[in-house]
């Protein structure tokens, strides 16, 4: 350790406090330490933090003049196109799924601070019958999208999967999938790598320390996907995998419609390059960020960054005019993001977040602050759709593709409670649309005398044991509790045969045969 060197780089960046404790601390720590430091590249993360705050000044500047809306002619919307039409963008993604050339990738390095959970939010489990995580929600719906890509064309596809997770959400989310033997996928088939990390700054530009031999660090946001494609080698692999279109989504939307054959379909059908699934806006102001051009360059506003006015703009039809609400449901041609990788990454810029950041005082101690004391630096991954030359839009209903998990319980929005809902909600649809239906009245008479067998050509569907919707009958309360596992239904297909002129008391959940117990197959009760 060459400590008169380090201090002296430290100076050169005005970073030298980081070395305060060190005469106090033993060997080990100063060793920790001395490697914390010289990992980071304090020229590159002074500029990030310079060039971040200088545009704090300019981004604050509304841009309701240099705003237009997505144009109709590359916006699409699956509730405006026929069902011939959809079948087709279907059949062109199953096909290309088919001949494995569609991955997803996973963005899950968040620190999840706002649910509060100390492991990776993918292992948390909403409280479903079946009590399966986002993760195995997610793992299944691939494998039925598989399956239904065999069953389209006749060709064994896979999906690879990929994982983007952080210093704090790798180790866990290993170990998770592998005691869970991957959820019934291929262990080739699942990639986990780790992002960046950056250090956090005190509002004038201080690295902030958070114990006396630790440099308090963030994950790099979510647009960290970008670099890490290139450090991790996931380029490279998907290249040597020849997978050609990759779909990106967030850990947190327990709807999310893995590689979905539709969205996939229609961006390759329209030559994108890059491409946004988006919801439409609810409300003017909404918080949630708007996929429009800036200066004709497509980009995500957030609320924050326009005018009232402007926010509550409609079209002659009375819809938002500003209204393409991003969920974080993309498409990339691996081509694009190999430009990205190579071309566009350095010149992404950071974007402030300001946060509690627990820090050690000049006594010592650890504080925990109670207002946002510092920020951290992120990157976000839509921040790239400036560079495309071929960007589409796809519009999904809300109710059955977003319901984000973003916070504990008791809070007014996205919580596991109103995940769960939504996700009844969308179940008792499909299982509607299927000729089925939920009774919970108590006279009504019970369907399911017995677990019943039931054959849709894949194989057996079982129901929830009788006993348990007797039990339950007497006390339930609440919304209708449908749960179809992924492995059944991938999104509301191949359900009439088991449940069309069916009724079924509610709590319902259908599952498949190969899914011996829920209990066995999903989250350890400690994890929750
Ligand atoms: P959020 O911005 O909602 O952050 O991430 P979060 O970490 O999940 O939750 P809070 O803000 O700390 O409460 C949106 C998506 O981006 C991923 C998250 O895992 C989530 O899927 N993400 C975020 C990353 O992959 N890396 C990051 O550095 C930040």
């Amino acid at each position: 350790m060459d400590i008169s060197m380090l201090k002296q780089s430290l100076a050169q960046y005005g970073q030298e406090h980081l070395l305060a404790f060190w005469e106090t601390l033993d060997d080990h720590d100063k060793r920790e330490l001395y490697k914390d430091i010289t990992e980071i590249n304090m020229r590159d993360v002074t500029t990030f933090f310079k060039r971040t705050t200088d545009s704090l000044n300019e981004d604050q500047e509304k841009l309701d003049d240099r705003l237009q809306p997505v144009p109709s002619e590359i916006y699409g919307s699956a509730a405006q196109t026929s069902k011939e039409k959809l079948k087709i963008y279907q059949n062109e993604g199953l096909r290309q799924i088919a001949e494995g050339k569609v991955g997803v990738l996973l963005l899950a390095g968040g620190q999840g601070t706002r649910l509060g959970v100390p492991y990776p939010k993918g292992m948390y489990d909403v409280g479903l019958p079946s009590h399966k995580t986002l993760y195995q929600l997610q793992a299944e719906r691939i494998r039925k999208l598989e399956e239904l890509a065999f069953d389209h064309t006749g060709v064994h596809g896979s999906i690879p999967w990929y994982i983007m997770t952080s210093e704090h959400t790798k180790e866990p989310t290993l170990d998770f999938f592998a005691r869970h033997n991957y959820f019934g996928l291929k262990k080739e088939n699942l990639i986990v790598f780790e992002q960046g990390m950056l250090p956090c700054f005190t509002f004038d530009g201080k690295i902030i320390l958070e114990n006396k031999n630790k440099v308090a660090k963030a994950p790099d946001g979510n647009g960290g996907l970008y670099r890490a494609l290139n450090e991790k080698n996931i380029l490279e692999n998907l290249q040597r995998r020849n997978v050609k279109y990759l779909h990106v989504y967030c850990v947190d939307n327990i709807l999310v419609k893995l590689a979905d054959p539709v969205f996939i379909g229609y961006c390759i059908s329209k030559g994108a390059d890059c491409g946004a699934k988006v919801v439409e806006k609810s409300f003017p102001t909404e918080a949630v960020g708007v996929v429009c051009k800036v200066d004709g360059k497509y980009q995500v506003v957030e609320y924050s960054e326009i005018t009232l006015k402007t926010a509550q703009k409609r079209n002659p039809d009375s819809r938002l005019t500003f209204s393409a609400g991003n969920i974080c449901n993309h498409f990339f041609t691996t081509e694009f993001l190999q430009n990205i990788v190579n071309e566009q990454e350095f010149s992404l810029k950071h974007h402030v977040a300001r946060k509690k950041i627990p820090y050690v005082d000049s006594n010592g101690d650890i504080i925990k602050p109670e207002k946002p004391n510092g920020i951290k630096m992120e990157k976000f991954v839509f921040d790239v759709f400036q560079f495309s030359n071929d960007f589409v839009v796809w519009e999904v209903p809300r109710e059955d593709e977003f319901s984000p998990l973003k916070n504990a319980d008791g809070a007014e929005k996205d919580t596991p409670t109103t995940a769960r809902h939504d996700l009844y909600s969308l179940h008792h649809r499909y299982l509607v649309a299927a000729g089925g239906e939920l009774v919970h009245d108590k006279h009504m008479p019970i369907i399911l005398s017995e677990p019943s067998p039931i054959h849709n050509g894949n194989g057996t569907i079982q129901e929830t044991n009788n006993n348990e919707i007797k039990n339950s009958n007497l006390k339930w309360k609440g919304p209708m509790i449908c749960e179809i596992s992924p492995l059944v239904s991938y999104a509301g297909e191949g359900l009439e045969d088991i449940v069309c002129r069916k009724k079924f008391q509610p709590p319902l959940c259908l599952r498949h045969p190969l899914e011996k117990s829920f209990n066995k197959n999903t989250c350890d009760k400690g994890e929750h």
